[in-house]
């Protein structure tokens, strides 16, 4: 029994596909990477296996349960976290209190919140900027704060979309050594990035789309290889 995976999904704004036929496998464990040009589909598959967005037609099965019917906070619950791409933390409210807030969706006190908010502060390493404003971080620090805050709903499965995106070379490093940091403490990742060094060091394996519809998966290697992924996307200029 795969670990992870998604079946044949589509999903249909009106008369755009989309996602057209999507199926991967994650196996428990894994940095799985999702690439593709602007628009291929990357988020809208993650916000249907999120449960943000219903699937059209399609499956996604997490631990052998169906759960493309469930409602957001109930994939939560059953151990799946994400990021958004565009990040959205309660601007006017502490680091602390935006992950205390996330915290709440796991347990049900101020005391047992508090405690699991201070433990992914710590673990990813936010505790510097713990009682400032949200609003008043600088990218880098907003990104980070989007992972914490999913950390906080104890994920087995952590899905990150673009938290790279906006940092610096020193902050890619760090964002690189958390992203290995979260998947060594046990959670598998699945990850989009457009930024090919981040996706292509840590990535166990990549799966690549190109108009909703899967041109190639592999290897980081095999797929930087692979003549529909240059042409689709990397360009011939990529090594
Ligand atoms: N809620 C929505 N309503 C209508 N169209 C949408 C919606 N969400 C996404 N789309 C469209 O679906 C297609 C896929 O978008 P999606 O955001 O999944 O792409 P992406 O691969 O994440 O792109 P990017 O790399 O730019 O983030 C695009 O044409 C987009 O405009
Ligand atoms: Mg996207």
């Amino acid at each position: 029994m795969a670990y992870f995976k998604v079946e044949s999904l589509v999903k249909y704004f009106g008369g755009l596909a989309a996602v057209n036929g999507v199926s991967f496998e994650v196996a428990k464990g894994e940095i799985f990477g999702l690439i593709g040009p602007n628009g291929s589909g990357k988020t809208t598959t993650f916000n249907m296996i999120s449960g943000y967005h219903r699937p059209t037609s399609g499956r996604v099965i997490f631990k052998g349960r169906e759960i493309h019917h469930l409602k957001t906070y109930k994939i939560c619950k059953l151990g799946i976290g994400r990021t958004f791409q565009v990040v959205k933390p309660l601007g006017r409210m502490s680091v602390l209190d935006n992950v205390i807030a996330a915290a709440f969706s796991r347990v049900n006190t101020m005391a047992e919140a508090r405690e699991l908010a201070q433990k992914s502060i710590e673990f990813c390493g936010l505790s510097h900027v713990r009682d400032v404003l949200a609003k008043s971080l600088p990218i880098a620090g907003r990104k980070r704060l989007e992972i914490t805050r999913a950390m906080a709903t104890q994920p087995e499965l952590l899905l990150l979309d673009e938290t790279a995106a906006g940092l610096n070379p020193t902050e890619l490093i760090e964002a690189i050594d958390l992203i290995k940091k979260i998947r060594d403490n046990g959670t598998t990742i699945v990850i989009i990035e457009h930024i090919m060094h981040v996706i292509m060091t840590i990535s166990d394996r990549i799966h690549a789309i190109n108009f909703g519809q899967t041109i190639a998966e592999g290897t980081p290697v095999e797929v930087a290889r692979n003549q529909a992924v240059i042409e689709a996307y990397l360009g011939t200029d990529y090594a």
